[in-house]
């Protein structure tokens, strides 16, 4: 059986995608990256893998956004994904979009929702005087940042943090947390229905911790499936 899919949308520098790709090539999840597809053509993320996989189009040389949503979404589902994955995709997926992966579309967002949907999490966690800030792995509905979440992890606010020490702190947890999730995808244990996300066909009704060693920490009666 040939591995599961994964397309992966990007807009930067790409650290989530080099993650997945470093999980794959070590072992740790089994699975293909088939496509990296861009809103920014010059997205340092692209270079991370090889030219045969990359998409980019520049959002605003399209007459619409649904124009540009259309294009790409022909080009992901061309590359006949299992799941598509935003890792630092900036720009708001249109509805179209969203329905035609619906279900196997999934996102990280650097904060604990639904606490701060959007942009500027790390900025507005520490004027929120959080004592704790983290990231979700969510399924991404046609609302932003409002899909159900699988999976989140945390970290403490340091007294003296900026928003650039505090994402530094946060970013290889959320490297963690988006392998281990895709992990779950990838099994076939992850669905999304109703409103919430699945785990083995039972819902989740909070989001699944983290651990420190970066381990899923699963409901006691999924542990054995
Ligand atoms: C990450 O913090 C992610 O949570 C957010 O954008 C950032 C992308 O970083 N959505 P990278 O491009 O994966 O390095």
């Amino acid at each position: 059986m040939s591995a599961p899919r994964i397309a992966v949308l990007v807009s930067g520098r790409g650290s989530n995608l080099q993650a997945i790709l470093d999980a794959i090539r070590q072992g740790g999840l089994q699975a293909q990256i088939v496509g990296v597809f861009s809103d920014k053509p010059h997205a340092a993320a692209l270079q991370r893998v090889a030219g045969t996989l990359r998409w980019a189009a520049d959002a605003r040389s399209f007459p619409s956004r649904s124009d540009f949503d259309a294009a790409l979404a022909d080009a992901v589902a061309a590359s006949q994904p299992d799941w598509v994955v935003c890792a630092g995709y900036m720009r708001i997926l249109g509805d179209a979009f969203v329905e035609r992966f619906r279900g196997r579309l999934l996102n990280i967002h650097p904060s604990l929702l639904p606490k701060y949907r959007g942009l500027h999490t790390h900025e507005r966690a520490l004027q929120a005087g959080d004592r704790k800030h983290g990231a979700s792995v969510h399924f991404v509905v046609p609302e932003l940042d409002a899909g159900a979440v699988v999976a989140q992890c945390t970290v403490p606010v340091e007294s003296g943090d900026t928003a650039q020490s505090l994402s530094q702190r946060l970013l290889p947890r959320e490297h963690g947390l988006l392998v281990a999730v895709l992990g779950l995808a990838t099994e076939g244990r992850l669905a999304e229905q109703g409103g919430f996300a699945l785990l083995d066909g039972q819902a989740l009704f909070t989001p699944l911790p983290l651990d420190s060693a970066g381990h899923l920490i699963l409901p006691d009666p999924l542990l054995s499936p």
